[in-house]
Protein backbone atom coordinates (compact mmCIF):
# COMPACT_ATOMS: atom_id res chain seq x y z
CA UNK A 1 0.00 0.00 0.00
CA UNK A 2 2.55 2.22 0.97
CA UNK A 3 4.58 2.03 -2.35
CA UNK A 4 1.43 1.99 -4.13
CA UNK A 5 1.11 5.27 -2.52
CA UNK A 6 4.45 6.69 -3.19
CA UNK A 7 4.44 5.55 -7.04
CA UNK A 8 0.79 7.81 -7.00
CA UNK A 9 2.79 10.27 -5.06
CA UNK A 10 5.53 10.53 -7.62
CA UNK A 11 3.49 9.67 -10.63
CA UNK A 12 1.18 13.00 -9.27
CA UNK A 13 4.84 15.26 -9.23
CA UNK A 14 5.70 13.98 -12.28
CA UNK A 15 2.48 14.97 -13.71
CA UNK A 16 2.51 18.33 -12.07
CA UNK A 17 6.03 19.16 -12.70
CA UNK A 18 4.92 18.30 -16.56
CA UNK A 19 1.86 21.15 -16.28
CA UNK A 20 4.25 23.72 -14.53
CA UNK A 21 6.55 22.96 -17.74
CA UNK A 22 3.89 23.34 -20.04
CA UNK A 23 2.90 26.49 -17.89
CA UNK A 24 6.79 27.80 -18.30
CA UNK A 25 7.09 26.61 -22.05
CA UNK A 26 3.41 28.90 -22.57
CA UNK A 27 5.04 31.92 -21.07
CA UNK A 28 8.41 31.54 -21.97
CA UNK A 29 6.77 30.73 -25.98
CA UNK A 30 4.41 34.11 -25.44
CA UNK A 31 4.93 35.88 -28.95
CA UNK A 32 2.82 39.00 -29.57
CA UNK A 33 2.20 39.15 -33.21
CA UNK A 34 2.22 41.93 -36.25
CA UNK A 35 -1.38 43.20 -35.61
CA UNK A 36 -2.24 42.42 -32.48
CA UNK A 37 -2.95 45.00 -29.27
CA UNK A 38 0.00 45.61 -27.22
CA UNK A 39 0.77 43.38 -24.33
CA UNK A 40 -0.20 46.25 -21.01
CA UNK A 41 2.35 46.24 -18.59
CA UNK A 42 3.44 48.42 -15.34
CA UNK A 43 7.41 48.64 -15.00
CA UNK A 44 9.94 50.31 -12.87
CA UNK A 45 11.95 52.78 -15.19
CA UNK A 46 15.46 55.00 -15.11
CA UNK A 47 12.51 57.56 -15.60
CA UNK A 48 10.29 56.52 -12.99
CA UNK A 49 6.63 54.10 -13.54
CA UNK A 50 5.42 53.57 -16.28
CA UNK A 51 2.61 52.43 -17.22
CA UNK A 52 2.99 51.06 -20.76
CA UNK A 53 0.97 51.49 -23.54
CA UNK A 54 -1.51 53.57 -21.53
CA UNK A 55 1.02 56.31 -20.72
CA UNK A 56 2.13 56.86 -24.70
CA UNK A 57 -1.22 57.61 -25.49
CA UNK A 58 -1.41 59.20 -29.33
CA UNK A 59 1.81 58.38 -29.82
CA UNK A 60 4.19 55.78 -31.89
CA UNK A 61 5.96 53.61 -29.35
CA UNK A 62 9.65 51.98 -30.15
CA UNK A 63 9.90 48.93 -27.38
CA UNK A 64 13.08 47.45 -27.60
CA UNK A 65 14.86 44.87 -25.54
CA UNK A 66 18.75 44.52 -25.12
CA UNK A 67 20.63 41.50 -23.19
CA UNK A 68 22.38 42.97 -20.90
CA UNK A 69 24.43 46.40 -19.63
CA UNK A 70 27.81 46.90 -19.28
CA UNK A 71 28.86 45.22 -22.61
CA UNK A 72 29.51 46.53 -25.66
CA UNK A 73 27.19 46.00 -28.41
CA UNK A 74 24.59 47.42 -26.09
CA UNK A 75 26.56 50.31 -25.40
CA UNK A 76 27.45 51.44 -29.03
CA UNK A 77 23.23 51.07 -29.17
CA UNK A 78 22.17 52.89 -26.35
CA UNK A 79 24.51 55.83 -27.46
CA UNK A 80 22.96 55.80 -31.17
CA UNK A 81 19.51 55.55 -29.90
CA UNK A 82 20.21 58.73 -27.24
CA UNK A 83 21.63 60.22 -29.94
CA UNK A 84 18.94 59.69 -32.40
CA UNK A 85 15.99 60.19 -29.88
CA UNK A 86 15.22 63.65 -31.30
CA UNK A 87 14.84 62.59 -34.63
CA UNK A 88 12.15 60.12 -33.61
CA UNK A 89 10.41 62.59 -30.95
CA UNK A 90 10.34 64.59 -34.40
CA UNK A 91 8.24 61.56 -35.69
CA UNK A 92 5.88 61.74 -32.40
CA UNK A 93 7.84 58.27 -31.05
CA UNK A 94 8.60 57.51 -27.29
CA UNK A 95 11.34 54.98 -26.98
CA UNK A 96 11.21 52.60 -24.10
CA UNK A 97 14.42 49.97 -23.63
CA UNK A 98 14.24 47.14 -21.43
CA UNK A 99 16.59 44.62 -19.94
CA UNK A 100 16.20 42.09 -17.26
CA UNK A 101 18.93 43.82 -15.51
CA UNK A 102 18.14 45.62 -12.07
CA UNK A 103 17.50 49.52 -11.86
CA UNK A 104 20.92 50.34 -9.87
CA UNK A 105 22.56 48.53 -12.96
CA UNK A 106 20.73 50.43 -14.97
CA UNK A 107 21.84 53.91 -13.05
CA UNK A 108 25.16 52.77 -13.02
CA UNK A 109 25.33 51.66 -16.82
CA UNK A 110 24.03 54.70 -18.02
CA UNK A 111 26.52 57.12 -16.05
CA UNK A 112 29.33 55.23 -17.16
CA UNK A 113 28.08 56.20 -20.81
CA UNK A 114 27.38 59.52 -20.39
CA UNK A 115 31.03 60.20 -18.24
CA UNK A 116 33.32 57.76 -19.86
CA UNK A 117 32.57 56.40 -23.11
CA UNK A 118 33.55 58.29 -26.16
CA UNK A 119 32.28 56.23 -29.44
CA UNK A 120 32.60 57.52 -32.94
CA UNK A 121 32.30 61.21 -32.34
CA UNK A 122 29.49 60.40 -29.81
CA UNK A 123 30.19 61.51 -26.07
CA UNK A 124 28.75 63.14 -22.92
CA UNK A 125 25.37 60.96 -24.22
CA UNK A 126 22.63 60.64 -21.68
CA UNK A 127 19.73 58.52 -22.13
CA UNK A 128 16.36 60.12 -21.28
CA UNK A 129 14.23 57.68 -22.45
CA UNK A 130 12.79 55.09 -19.66
CA UNK A 131 15.22 51.85 -19.29
CA UNK A 132 12.80 49.19 -18.02
CA UNK A 133 13.70 46.84 -15.19
CA UNK A 134 13.06 43.48 -15.50
CA UNK A 135 14.84 41.54 -13.24
CA UNK A 136 12.10 38.84 -12.87
CA UNK A 137 11.60 38.68 -17.13
CA UNK A 138 7.74 39.23 -16.35
CA UNK A 139 7.33 41.71 -19.80
CA UNK A 140 10.40 40.37 -21.45
CA UNK A 141 8.33 37.28 -21.34
CA UNK A 142 4.99 38.76 -22.23
CA UNK A 143 6.83 39.73 -25.28
CA UNK A 144 8.65 36.90 -26.90
CA UNK A 145 11.84 38.69 -26.18
CA UNK A 146 13.18 35.85 -23.90
CA UNK A 147 14.49 33.18 -27.14
CA UNK A 148 15.85 29.91 -25.34
CA UNK A 149 17.31 28.59 -28.59
CA UNK A 150 19.90 32.19 -28.24
CA UNK A 151 19.88 32.39 -24.27
CA UNK A 152 17.86 31.58 -21.38
CA UNK A 153 19.09 34.53 -18.89
CA UNK A 154 19.17 37.78 -21.47
CA UNK A 155 16.81 39.23 -24.22
CA UNK A 156 17.36 39.03 -27.55
CA UNK A 157 17.84 42.35 -29.33
CA UNK A 158 13.44 42.81 -30.07
CA UNK A 159 12.39 45.86 -32.05
CA UNK A 160 8.33 46.82 -31.32
CA UNK A 161 6.84 49.37 -33.56
CA UNK A 162 3.45 49.97 -31.92
CA UNK A 163 1.17 52.84 -33.56
CA UNK A 164 -0.58 55.10 -31.47
CA UNK A 165 -4.34 53.02 -31.40
CA UNK A 166 -1.46 50.30 -28.78
CA UNK A 167 -1.04 48.02 -32.42
CA UNK A 168 1.77 46.44 -32.73
CA UNK A 169 2.49 47.21 -36.91
CA UNK A 170 6.39 45.66 -37.00
CA UNK A 171 8.79 43.19 -35.07
CA UNK A 172 12.18 43.04 -35.63
CA UNK A 173 14.95 40.52 -33.79
CA UNK A 174 18.81 40.66 -33.97
CA UNK A 175 20.84 38.17 -32.27
CA UNK A 176 23.17 38.88 -29.43
CA UNK A 177 26.15 39.31 -31.72
CA UNK A 178 24.82 41.83 -34.21
CA UNK A 179 23.97 45.25 -33.42
CA UNK A 180 20.71 47.14 -34.96
CA UNK A 181 21.38 49.38 -38.34
CA UNK A 182 19.23 52.38 -36.89
CA UNK A 183 19.19 53.93 -40.32
CA UNK A 184 16.56 50.90 -41.00
CA UNK A 185 14.62 51.35 -37.71
CA UNK A 186 13.99 55.00 -38.60
CA UNK A 187 13.52 53.38 -42.44
CA UNK A 188 10.80 51.40 -40.81
CA UNK A 189 8.98 54.36 -38.86
CA UNK A 190 8.45 56.86 -41.48
CA UNK A 191 7.28 53.92 -43.86
CA UNK A 192 4.89 52.79 -41.70
CA UNK A 193 3.82 56.55 -40.96
CA UNK A 194 3.74 57.08 -44.61
CA UNK A 195 1.61 54.02 -45.71
CA UNK A 196 -0.74 55.05 -43.35
CA UNK A 197 -0.70 58.79 -44.08
CA UNK A 198 -1.24 58.34 -47.70
CA UNK A 199 -3.14 55.00 -47.94
CA UNK A 200 0.08 52.90 -50.20
CA UNK A 201 2.43 50.64 -49.93
CA UNK A 202 5.69 50.65 -50.45
CA UNK A 203 8.63 48.96 -52.37
CA UNK A 204 11.31 47.00 -51.86
CA UNK A 205 14.56 49.48 -50.13
CA UNK A 206 11.64 52.54 -50.10
CA UNK A 207 13.17 55.79 -48.92
CA UNK A 208 11.39 58.99 -48.80
CA UNK A 209 10.79 60.71 -52.43
CA UNK A 210 10.95 57.15 -54.10
CA UNK A 211 7.91 56.18 -55.80
CA UNK A 212 5.27 54.60 -54.12
CA UNK A 213 2.44 51.70 -54.54
CA UNK A 214 -0.91 52.29 -54.77
CA UNK A 215 -3.61 50.34 -53.65
CA UNK A 216 -3.95 47.42 -56.41
CA UNK A 217 -7.30 47.56 -58.50
CA UNK A 218 -10.18 45.69 -56.87
CA UNK A 219 -12.09 45.66 -60.12
CA UNK A 220 -11.46 45.03 -63.74
CA UNK A 221 -13.24 48.44 -64.49
CA UNK A 222 -10.23 50.28 -62.06
CA UNK A 223 -7.57 47.85 -63.60
CA UNK A 224 -8.75 49.27 -67.18
CA UNK A 225 -8.28 52.88 -65.96
CA UNK A 226 -4.89 51.96 -64.48
CA UNK A 227 -3.93 50.83 -67.32
CA UNK A 228 -5.40 53.71 -70.21
CA UNK A 229 -4.18 56.75 -67.77
CA UNK A 230 -2.76 59.34 -68.83
CA UNK A 231 -2.14 60.61 -65.52
CA UNK A 232 1.74 61.44 -65.55
CA UNK A 233 2.87 60.47 -61.79
CA UNK A 234 1.52 57.32 -62.14
CA UNK A 235 3.28 54.06 -63.95
CA UNK A 236 1.88 50.78 -64.23
CA UNK A 237 4.25 47.52 -64.21
CA UNK A 238 1.08 45.76 -64.83
CA UNK A 239 -3.00 46.34 -64.08
CA UNK A 240 -1.71 44.84 -60.15
CA UNK A 241 1.57 47.36 -59.95
CA UNK A 242 0.95 50.49 -60.26
CA UNK A 243 3.11 53.66 -58.64
CA UNK A 244 3.04 56.96 -58.15
CA UNK A 245 5.15 60.09 -57.15
CA UNK A 246 5.21 61.32 -53.48
CA UNK A 247 7.97 63.75 -53.30
CA UNK A 248 9.92 63.85 -49.74
CA UNK A 249 8.91 67.49 -49.12
CA UNK A 250 4.97 65.91 -48.80
CA UNK A 251 6.07 63.09 -46.96
CA UNK A 252 8.07 64.89 -44.59
CA UNK A 253 5.10 67.50 -43.83
CA UNK A 254 3.25 64.52 -43.15
CA UNK A 255 5.07 62.79 -40.82
CA UNK A 256 4.87 62.83 -36.58
CA UNK A 257 1.52 64.45 -36.95
C1 LIG B 1 26.94 42.94 -26.10
O1 LIG B 1 26.06 43.79 -26.05
O2 LIG B 1 28.09 43.20 -26.40
C2 LIG B 1 26.58 41.51 -25.78
C3 LIG B 1 25.61 41.24 -24.86
C4 LIG B 1 25.31 39.94 -24.55
C5 LIG B 1 25.97 38.92 -25.18
C6 LIG B 1 26.93 39.20 -26.14
C7 LIG B 1 27.23 40.52 -26.46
Amino acid sequence: MLIFLQSENNYKTYNQKKENKMETTNIVNSMPRIGDKAPSFKAVTTQGNINFPEDYKGKWKILFSHPADFTPVCTSEFMTFAKMAPEFEALNTQLVGLSVDGLYSHIAWLRTIKEKIEYKGMKDIEVKFPLIEDITMEVANKYGMIQPGEATTKAVRAVFFIDPQDIIRTIIYYPLSLGRNFDELKRVLIGLQTADNFNVALPADWRPGDEVIVPTAGSCGVAKERMESKDEDVKCYDWFFCTKKLSKEEVESRLGK
